[in-house]
């Protein structure tokens, strides 16, 4: 039964709505560079960036005085050196949110002369975010042993796909999904 290209259909077709469905109730983070101290000078930003975890999607958000200060996105040169040489981009609200559309690492500097006081950001932008029940369930178990971690990792990873499978199955018979 399994083996019939149709069934195989349904299962992959009732996979991916489940998917979609576990997927879809993550929200996008609004990162605020320095919380309530904002950008301004004197701050390490470094200690404030390995205080989060950004993951595509999210955004980043500078909060200044306007026309004081204003954000540049540099390369990692600009961003050793405080120029804005070259810049990938520029803001100057005030009150600039910033989508973060692609993984990797991004720099951030003012660029009306802070940058050389500290007025500096780097981050790295992860690939995906994590389904919260399965980071809620990995957090419970981080202080057993990798064994046991292991094992509970991948029994949530099961539960989850056999009850994204049940639920994508229901939506999807609801949706048609293609095939009836
Ligand atoms: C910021 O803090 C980090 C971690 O303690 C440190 O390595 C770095 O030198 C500090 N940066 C500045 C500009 O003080
Ligand atoms: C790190 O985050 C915690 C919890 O949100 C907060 O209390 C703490 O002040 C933060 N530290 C820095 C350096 O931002
Ligand atoms: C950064 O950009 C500048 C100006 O376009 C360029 O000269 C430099 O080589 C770049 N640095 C890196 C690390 O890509
Ligand atoms: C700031 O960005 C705009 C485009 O958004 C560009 O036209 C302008 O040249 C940039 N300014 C600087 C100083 O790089
Ligand atoms: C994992 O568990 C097995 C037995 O279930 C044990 O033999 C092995 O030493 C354990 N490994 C670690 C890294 O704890």
């Amino acid at each position: 039964m399994l083996s019939s290209p149709s069934t195989s259909f349904i299962l992959l077709c009732s996979l991916l709505a489940g998917a979609a469905l576990i997927i879809s109730p993550v929200t996008a983070t609004d990162h605020i560079v320095g919380a309530n101290k904002g950008w301004n000078p004197g701050i390490n930003y470094t200690l404030w960036a390995n205080n989060h975890t950004f993951y595509v999607g999210d955004f980043i958000s500078f909060r200044y005085k306007k026309n004081m200060h204003n954000v540049f996105e540099v390369n990692e040169t600009g961003y050793d050196k405080c120029t804005t040489e070259g810049a990938i981009g520029n803001w100057t609200s005030g009150k600039d949110f910033i989508p973060l559309k692609k993984p990797g690492r991004y720099y951030f500097i003012c660029g009306s002369g802070g940058c050389s006081s500290g007025m500096k950001v780097t981050i790295l932008v992860h690939p995906l975010s994590p389904p919260p029940s399965a980071s809620v369930t990995a957090t419970e178990h981080s202080s057993a042993s990798t064994n046991s971690t292991k094992s509970a990792a991948t029994r949530v990873l099961s539960g989850v796909v056999s009850g994204g499978l049940l639920v994508g199955f229901a939506f999807s018979v609801l949706l048609g999904c293609g095939w009836m």
